[in-house]
């Protein structure tokens, strides 16, 4: 998911280099499979040489044959989850909103489509309001609620829509209560220690329920990861 904030115009553009690539070979009037070389797979260079970056490649590879594969492995498997995570961490910096909703998987498409005209929804561990703000624009009234006080006050700071209030709250002890259209839950089941309680907790507070949570098994190199375990 989060790729695609960046990848959009460099799809376009290798869309097109095929196109371009495919209409000169129609033009030449041969049939292609004689013509194909290992040349015309290659890929033209996109990046502009760095100098550093070359001389980071050769020390990795150097440092390969004196520190055994294994090591190096490891060490690349830990450099590039921190890098990883420091892009992640930056991105939102840099980025704000845009990116954390590019990073989801729930959509404002998908939002709009399960909230019912004049509905209801609660936002659960709603964080700086993000998923409120824009339930807001197609319900009728939203709840978020927090158990982090910062979170609240950050996302009252944010917000303008008079149809939300935020609410600091333990969601494993205080949703039951209310009842709502619809109740979404962003990446916080991954946070609560008794998920059967809370699940038990908010499973008569709406009529739909929409949960997401982060795929930890995203990434192909987590293989090697538990493999070599390295946290
Ligand atoms: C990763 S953030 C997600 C925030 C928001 N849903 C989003 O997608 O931007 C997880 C949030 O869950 C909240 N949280 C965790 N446990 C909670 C609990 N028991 N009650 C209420 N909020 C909780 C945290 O305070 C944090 O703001």
């Amino acid at each position: 998911m989060a790729s695609s904030l960046f990848s959009r115009s460099e799809i376009v553009f290798g869309n097109q280099l095929a196109e371009e690539s495919m209409a000169a070979k129609k033009l030449a009037c041969e049939p292609l499979a004689t013509q194909l070389t290992e040349n015309d797979l290659t890929m033209p260079r996109r990046k502009r040489r760095s100098v550093i970056i070359s001389l980071s490649y050769r020390m990795v590879w150097f440092s390969k044959n004196i520190l055994g594969r294994k090591r190096m492995l490891s060490w690349c498997l830990n450099t590039s989850w921190l890098m990883r995570r420091f892009a992640f961490e930056l991105s939102s910096e840099v980025f704000g909103d845009l990116f954390q909703r590019e990073a989801r998987a729930l959509s404002e498409d998908v939002l709009q489509r399960w909230i019912p005209p004049g509905g209801s929804v609660l936002d659960i561990g709603c964080g700086p309001g993000r998923w409120s703000r824009l339930a807001a624009q197609y319900a009728d009234s939203v709840v978020g609620i927090d158990q982090s006080e910062v979170n609240i006050k950050i996302a009252r700071q944010m917000t303008t829509a008079s149809n939300i209030k935020y609410v600091v709250g333990d969601v494993t002890q205080n949703v039951d209560r209310y009842h709502f259209d619809v109740a979404i839950l962003v990446h916080v089941i991954e946070h609560i220690e008794n998920v059967d309680r809370l699940l038990a907790a908010i499973s008569n507070v709406a009529s739909t329920l929409i949960i997401e949570v982060p795929d930890f098994e995203a990434d192909p190199l987590n293989m090697a990861r538990y493999a070599l375990s390295c946290p």
